[in-house]
């Protein structure tokens, strides 16, 4: 089934979890496979949306296609579930944090003693709150959601565990350990795998024929859904 048909919401870049007015934890996310892949989308003729945290205003000063910025996991999640429609595929290329303080100064926190300990809480997991969401509610059956694994070690394992836990239809796994792939760069080595158990490599190559490539896997996933549109 083309994309064309879907609504496709694409996340990309870090969270920004602040700790006080000045300070916040995140991590080097540069949101630049989000913009290839909602870029992509677009090119489809897809009704895109990007929803991204803090990145290079460089990246999406041309986006020919709706760019939601937010700051926080929590704000990546009610933007999300704002855009969403019973068609949507769901691409979570962000990198949100897994963990916010429990408390957040008004003030900017001063330097004491030698040692300073933070307590954070977790936050919550968008894709597992989608997929609740899916499993409840049967309208929502069609959406099709892919995440992405960023993973150091045992990375076919830790794949295969996300796509399971959270119910994904497929996942694209990043080993960020190798040269020329992940955060910051502009190529990307990935490997593919999907509910039915395929598994595709994707040798080294540009965020833009990467994300080509997924969303060619994805329009193959939509064909094998099968399942008629709900008109809206
Ligand atoms: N993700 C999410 N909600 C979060 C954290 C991650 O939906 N709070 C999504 C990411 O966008 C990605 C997938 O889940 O598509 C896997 O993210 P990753 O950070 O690799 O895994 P985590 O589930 O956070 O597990 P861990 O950090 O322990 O590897």
């Amino acid at each position: 089934m083309p994309l064309k048909d879907r609504k496709v919401i694409v996340t990309g870049g870090p969270t920004r979890e602040w700790l006080d007015p000045v300070r916040f934890i995140s991590n080097p996310s540069s949101g630049r496979m989000g913009v290839a892949i909602a870029e992509e989308a677009a090119n489809r003729g897809s009704e895109t949306v990007f929803i991204h945290g803090p990145i290079s205003r460089e990246l999406i000063d041309r986006a020919e296609y709706r760019c939601v910025g937010i700051q926080t996991t929590v704000e990546l999640l009610d933007a999300v579930k704002k855009e969403l429609t019973q068609n949507t595929v769901l691409i979570m290329a962000a990198a949100p944090a897994d963990y916010t303080p429990v408390q957040k100064s008004d003030v900017k926190i001063k330097k004491t003693g030698d040692e300073l300990t933070i307590h954070l809480k977790k936050n919550p997991d968008i894709l597992k709150t989608i997929a609740a969401m899916k499993q409840a509610n049967f309208s929502l059956k069609n959406i099709f959601m892919v995440g992405f694994a960023a993973e150091t070690n045992d990375i076919e394992k830790y794949a295969l565990g996300k796509l399971k836990e959270k119910d994904l239809d497929m996942i694209c796994l990043n080993d960020v350990g190798q040269k020329d792939a992940g955060f910051s760069v502009d190529t990307n080595i990935i490997t593919i795998f999907t509910r039915q158990g395929e598994k595709m490599e994707l040798p080294l190559q540009s965020k833009q024929d990467v994300a080509a490539r997924i969303l060619d896997c994805v329009e193959t996933g939509l064909t094998r859904m099968g399942t008629t549109l709900i008109t809206e």
